[in-house]
């Protein structure tokens, strides 16, 4: 077998455990190291996760061995802890969103292409089965030209059981930065790159209460829109009607439709892996749920496994930092867009990753 790639983590958080058993999930990935400010959190996870190493962040920075650093830390902080990680010599792979703003976004980009660095970040849910599955669909032409769609995402917000819910009524956290992320980044990998945006926003309250048992009845001052609804044309005509709320007890909204002129789709919610996928022609009576054609058991870091596969092979990993930073520009230019009631054309653009091959043993990224 390949020698492993060895990948250290700065984030001993919430959803460290999301990256410790995805990771393990890959033969190429080795997690070899974690670390965090707080040493406490670092060695409660190393051990609970049978992780080798807790360390400080200097020190998994200095760890000649650990070629990726996987960074898990608060949006707030991901710039500068992903321009530590490259500063070091290392890959950069980031929990989303890359940056809270355009300007932080492209001195990272700019800062690995430099160094000949890769850089590429979260989410990497498109890669799962239920969303290649789509994107096999539409390439195929299924759907014939996809034409609009839907994209839901409505909740109460997270403060109920995070038990540091701040940085989600922060810059970079809100609907749109933390859960709306998921489903352009989605969109972007079946239909391509957004060509302009209008938008809405605002926050329908004040404050939150936290409800976590550490933070029970903590109140949290809301800095960001809470309730974000988007109109997204992209550069291939389709136009998605979005919607990214945390001002919502419950609702009937479908995650994912897309609109084609020979049917439609249904994708499942791109915060996970999985199917359901269902599709509806006009010639068939109803929908119709369909196998799936990549494997939907997965979890977080096989974005990370795809970056150390391209990086034996040359190849561009998937989950790239030019994705990444388009889905960034995107959501800024809602938020612009919202504030001045006009249309914002986002400056970026980028390629749909390749798709994932077919017949991939589990364990494999496949190239
Ligand atoms: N919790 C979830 O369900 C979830 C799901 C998907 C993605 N994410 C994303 O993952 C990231 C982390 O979320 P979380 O829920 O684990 O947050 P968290 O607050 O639970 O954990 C963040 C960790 O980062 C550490 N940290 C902060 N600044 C640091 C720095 N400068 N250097 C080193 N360590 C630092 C903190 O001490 C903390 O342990 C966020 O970007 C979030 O959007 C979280």
């Amino acid at each position: 077998m390949a020698p492993k790639t060895k990948v250290g983590v700065i984030g001993a958080g919430g959803i460290f455990w999301a990256y410790a058993e995805g990771c393990r999930g890959f033969d190429i990935l080795d997690l070899a190291a974690v670390a965090d400010i707080d040493m406490a959190r670092a060695e409660a996870k190393a051990q609970e996760f049978g992780i080798p190493r807790a360390c400080s962040v200097d020190e998994v920075l200095a760890d000649p061995e650990i070629e990726i650093v996987i960074n898990l830390t608060v949006p707030a902080v991901h710039a500068e802890v992903s321009q530590a990680i490259l500063a070091a010599g290392k890959h950069a792979y980031s929990e989303k969103p890359l940056a809270v703003d355009r300007a932080e976004g492209q001195r990272l980009l700019e800062f690995a292409a430099a160094r000949g660095l890769r850089i590429g970040g979260a989410p990497d849910t498109f890669l799962g089965g239920g969303h290649q599955t789509c994107r096999k669909l539409i390439d195929d032409g299924w759907i014939g030209k996809p034409v609009a769609g839907v994209a839901f995402v409505a909740g109460r917000g997270p403060e109920a059981w995070h038990p540091n819910p701040d940085f989600f009524y922060k810059r970079g956290g809100g609907p749109l930065f933390d859960m709306g992320v998921y489903y352009i980044t989605a969109l972007v990998n079946l239909l391509g790159p957004v060509r302009e945006v209008r938008g809405v926003a605002k926050a329908s309250f004040p404050e939150r209460i936290a409800g976590s048992p550490e933070q029970r009845g903590r109140r949290i001052a809301v800095e960001i829109p809470t309730h974000v609804t988007a109109l997204l044309e992209f550069a291939n005509g389709a136009v998605i009607t979005f919607i990214s709320s945390f001002d919502v007890w419950a609702n009937h909204l479908p995650a994912i439709e897309i609109y084609g002129s020979e049917g439609s789709l249904s994708v499942p919610d791109p915060n996970g892996f999985g199917g359901p996928v269902q599709l509806f022609r006009p010639e068939n009576d109803g929908w119709c749920e369909l196998p799936l054609t990549h494997n939907p058991h997965v979890q977080r870091g096989i974005g990370v496994a795809d970056m150390a596969s391209a990086l034996r092979s040359g190849r561009p990993h998937r989950a790239s930092g030019a994705l990444a930073y388009h889905v960034l520009d995107v959501m800024q230019s809602i938020g612009e867009a919202a504030a001045s009631g006009g249309v914002v054309k986002p400056a970026s653009t980028c390629d749909r990753p390749a798709p994932l091959p077919l017949g991939v043993r589990q364990g494999e990224i496949g190239d």
